[in-house]
């Protein structure tokens, strides 16, 4: 076991109810929710990895898999789409060489698209890590990421 997590577990007793205030320890502490940590997390609490493993995908706020360094978010509201906001996800998951939803395996980047901004005006719009991206172009995206990520 990871000393990371014999600290995190040696804080608790065993009890069921020490679940949750486990997991979010640990994603704390990993940035997700790693398989082998959670079985050793069922094995302390004598729950059937079943039982965790729906605890981790019942609530949103859990992730099973780790997240890049950052993440971009293409918009794929109305207004972004009608300004080509299609095309401007279609490039960027070519350059990162991962659909949404997915981590490059470098763990640079994590794909991800939204509803709308609220920044309909500037439409198409991507973020990248903190920093919104307006009026975005197939030309844009390319000098955001120049060589492609495999
Ligand atoms: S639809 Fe993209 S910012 Fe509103």
């Amino acid at each position: 076991m990871k000393q990371e997590l014999s600290d995190i577990l040696r804080k608790y007793e065993g009890k069921r109810d020490d679940l949750i205030p486990i997991m979010q320890e640990v994603q704390e502490k990993f940035g997700y929710l790693p398989e082998e940590e959670m079985k050793e997390v069922a094995k302390f609490l004598r729950l059937p990895e079943s039982e965790v493993f729906g605890v981790e995908t019942f609530y949103a706020q859990f992730k099973l898999k780790p997240s890049g360094k950052t993440c971009v978010t293409v918009c794929r509201g109305t207004a972004c789409h009608v300004k080509g906001g299609a095309r401007i996800l279609k490039e960027v998951e070519k350059a990162l060489g991962v659909p949404p939803g997915e981590t490059t395996p470098d763990l640079q980047y994590t794909l991800e698209t939204v509803a709308c901004i609220g920044a309909c005006a500037v439409a198409p719009n991507l973020i990248v890590g903190k920093e919104t991206h307006g009026k975005m172009t197939v030309k844009k995206v390319g000098e955001l990421f120049p060589s492609p990520k495999k």
